[in-house]
């Protein structure tokens, strides 16, 4: 299988990567860089547990191959928040329960970001379009419906805005 080099920014470094024509962005991301916070569920593009922010969009790395992604700027769920200093939209799903297995939490947060980015104060019809590629097997939505409302309110007041924490 012919090999080739891809350059890529990824969590803001850049990575030099030797890959193949036929491998997926998400097993560049898991395998060869080790980011295993990128999940796999369905490898079809339905579940979105496989979701990173590539060039400002949300994508389905399952879907998407290696060197498509030659010359991208990447965010993955690593790229937001460490353990010393969780992001905002992370403190808010753990704090509102919004974790069970967290098989989709890599994927939903991520989403959660992309969405608060492009509209600080969802209403909850807004925050479910956000979050429709994102498929959840445990917690029923509500408690991640709560945490992004959370995570809205506390980066508007950050932001000088208002907000209602218990909203
Ligand atoms: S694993 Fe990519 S969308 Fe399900
Ligand atoms: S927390 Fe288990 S799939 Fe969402």
């Amino acid at each position: 299988m012919s090999k080739l080099m891809i350059e890529l920014t990824i969590n803001g470094k850049k990575r030099k990567v030797e890959t193949t024509h036929s491998t997926r962005l998400l097993d560049l991301i898991r395998d060869d860089l080790h980011l295993t916070g990128t999940k796999e569920g369905c490898g079809k593009g339905e579940c979105g547990a496989c979701t990173v922010i590539m060039n400002g969009e949300l994508v389905a790395s399952c879907l998407i191959l290696a060197p498509q992604a030659d010359g991208a700027i990447i965010t993955t769920i690593e790229g937001i928040g460490d353990d010393k200093c969780l992001d905002p939209v992370q403190e808010a799903f753990i704090e509102t329960g919004a974790v069970q297995c967290g098989f989709c939490t890599p994927g939903m947060i991520l989403a959660a970001k992309k969405l608060l980015e492009e509209n600080p104060h969802p209403d909850e019809e807004e925050i479910k379009r956000g979050i429709s590629g994102n498929l959840c097997r445990c917690t029923g939505y509500q408690k991640i419906f709560d945490a992004i409302k959370l995570a809205a309110n506390r980066l508007s007041k950050k932001g000088g805005g208002r907000g209602e924490e218990d909203a």
